[in-house]
């Protein structure tokens, strides 16, 4: 495996040609690169601040281009941190935030969109979703995310943690149609979104943004990151455990993972896999070590 604390010019140049070689596609047809970067966790701490937006700005010189973050994470701190990341090059970036529930109403979304701009040092989002399904109806909060777009404040709009039969009803109303993406957990160790959830979408033509990528922290990321599949996988490609969950969850063309990384060399690594394809005997190695479930799940939620 490559040593990602020294990263040559070269090697840069590299990363970002595999990167653009490997997009997704929006309903609108804009296209963006597979792997974009998180940020939970982000300005929960000042003192870390700094290395976190070095760590994104790196992260958007290698294309990871798509950054997501919510009003939630560290109670706006994280949007800050973003802020301070992009200054001075928007147009670097495709900007995704997100609404809490309990603001998804008409006024309140309005309001929250407004401060998280606020946060954010911009005047638009390149996407807005809803956190997660609350009280409000799901009709009113499109509704309303409509008028965002019409305004100028967002470009588009989606959401996340929505079940098939949420996103049914979301399709429903008169403004649901305008929904272009749905941001849920994904990666080797929680498949079940493979069962309907996945193939709805993909009849749409609506793509995925997969969140936890790499199982977060934890036991189930050790679990994942140590399984002989895995590392097997990961010799053969003299790839990382990490950049081999990432790989597996961008495979089909149609997720877009978001890994958050706050070091320089999580950050390289983890771009680095844009150029790790995984051929059919990893694929299958993979399968019967993490099979796809064969019947409903409720979706994994964190
Ligand atoms: N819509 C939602 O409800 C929802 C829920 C959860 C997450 N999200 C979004 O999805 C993003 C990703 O999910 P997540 O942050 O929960 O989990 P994740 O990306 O799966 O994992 C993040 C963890 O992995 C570490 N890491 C990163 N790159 C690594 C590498 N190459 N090798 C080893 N460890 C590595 C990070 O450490 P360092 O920070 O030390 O680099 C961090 O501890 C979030 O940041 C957030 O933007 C959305």
């Amino acid at each position: 495996m490559e040593d990602y604390s020294q990263t040559s010019q070269d090697s840069q140049e590299h990363i970002r040609a595999a990167m653009k070689a490997r997009t997704i596609a929006l309903p609108d047809g804009t296209e963006l690169p597979a792997l974009g970067q998180g940020t939970w966790y982000m300005g929960e701490d000042k003192r870390e601040a700094e290395r976190e937006a070095d760590a994104l700005r790196l992260g958007l010189d290698l294309g990871m281009s798509v950054i997501d973050t919510a009003e939630m994470y560290g109670d706006g701190g994280a949007e800050k941190v973003v802020g301070q990341a992009i200054a001075g090059r928007r147009d670097d970036v495709f900007l995704v935030s997100k609404a809490l529930p309990g603001h998804a109403g008409r006024k309140a979304i309005v309001k929250a969109c407004e401060n998280s701009l606020r946060r954010l040092g911009t005047d638009y989002l390149d996407l807005y979703l809803l956190h997660w399904r609350g009280s409000v109806p799901l009709g009113e909060t499109a509704e309303a995310l409509e008028e965002l777009k019409r305004s100028g404040k967002i470009r588009r709009w989606g959401v996340s943690n929505l079940d098939t039969g949420d996103m049914e009803e979301l399709l429903e109303t008169p403004d649901g149609a305008g929904c272009e993406i749905n941001q849920v957990l994904y990666h080797l160790g929680s498949r079940g979104i493979e069962y309907d959830l996945l193939p709805w979408q993909r009849e749409r033509r609506m793509p995925t943004m997969a969140y936890c990528p790499i199982a977060q922290g934890g036991a189930l990321r050790r679990e994942l990151m140590n399984h002989p599949s895995v590392r097997e996988t990961a010799e053969r490609h003299s790839a990382s455990p990490a950049q081999v969950l990432l790989a597996w969850a961008i495979r089909e063309g149609d997720v877009l993972a978001i890994p958050k990384a706050s070091s320089r060399e999580h950050v390289t690594e983890n771009a680095a896999a844009a150029a790790l394809k995984l051929d059919e005997d990893d694929l299958k190695k993979l399968d019967a070590a993490f099979p796809a479930p064969n019947r409903k799940v409720p979706l994994d939620i964190v």
